[in-house]
Order: structure tokens, then sequence, then C-alpha cells
């Protein structure tokens, strides 16, 4: 089965454990890459170790987990390659696997509750990507990172 990195700050911590606990239970690898207790800790550490471990291909897909779930948003989002979706109900979950091919789901631990967590989590795992015209509207974002990346090393267009 395929493994799966998940990480949080103090706000997501015990959600985190608990979506571990179930992820275990239900046969998945899971990579935990902290924090370890619920001291306070900066949730951008944690985000961007849960993007690295996705553009180093140590995993194709991660959870991550902070109060709201809106710092991790912002913080994984900047990493060109990611789509990190905060999803807070399973329709969501659904969606932005098919349509999006989400690579990393955001959840916040100060917003929802372990047993819709769970169901969030399950959905998100066991959705494929559609591709065909999903796939069209995705090459737009990356050429955005391909556009930026150019621009920043100096190339004209
Ligand atoms: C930590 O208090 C909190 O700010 C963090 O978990 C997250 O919600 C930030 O967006």
């Amino acid at each position: 089965m395929e493994k799966i990195a998940i990480a949080s700050d103090h706000g997501g911590f015990e959600l985190k454990v608990s979506v571990i606990a179930s992820l275990l239970n239900k046969g998945w690898e899971v990579d935990d890459l902290g924090p370890a207790n619920t001291d306070s800790v900066d949730y951008p550490d944690y985000g961007i170790k849960l993007a690295e471990s996705i553009l180093d291909k140590k995993v194709e897909r991660g959870i991550v987990i902070c109060g709201t779930g809106v710092g991790m948003s912002i913080v994984v989002n900047r990493f060109p390659g990611i789509r990190g979706t905060l999803c807070s109900d399973v329709y969501t979950a659904k969606m932005c696997r098919e349509h999006n091919d989400s690579n990393i789901l955001i959840m916040g631990g100060r917003v929802i509750g372990e047993g819709l967590a769970s169901e969030i989590v399950d959905t998100w795992l066991n959705t494929p990507f559609e591709g065909g015209r999903h796939q069209r509207r995705l090459d737009k974002i990356n050429e955005i990172d391909a556009h930026l990346k150019s621009k920043s090393s100096g190339e004209t267009r």
C-alpha cells in the first residue's frame, strides 16, 4: 500500500495522532514528520517538511494539519508541483482528487472532529484523479510555475 507522509503543528497534533492511528489500522504505511508532542511550534517548519517529502519523491501524497488548516495551506502551496487542498467536508475531499489531483490534504484540527476527519481522509485517499479536461487545467497551473521560474532566472518570453 502507498506510503503517506503526515505532519502538523501543535494546533493539529491531536487530530494527527487520531488520523495516524486510523491509517495504520487500515494498513497504510505512515511517515510521521512531526512534531512529537503538543509543544508550541511554527507551522511553516512542518508544512515545508511535508512539501519537500513529496517533491523529493519520498511519498506521492501527504496530509498536514494545523489549527485552522489556513497556515499550512499558505505554506505548502508556495511549492511548485504541490496542490494542497483544505478540506472540512467529504464532498470537497472527493472533488479535489477528481478535479485537482490534490497531493496534500490539509485539515484544521480546531475546526473538524475525528470522525469527520477520518471520512475525509478515506475519501481523499481512495478517489482517483479524472484527468482529461482537468489535466488541461493543471497544465495551465504548471505553465505559471515554468513562467515564474524562467522570469527569476532572467530569461525573456
Ligand atoms: C497556532 O496557534 C495556529 O495559528 C496554527 O495552528 C494555524 O491555525 C495557523 O494557520
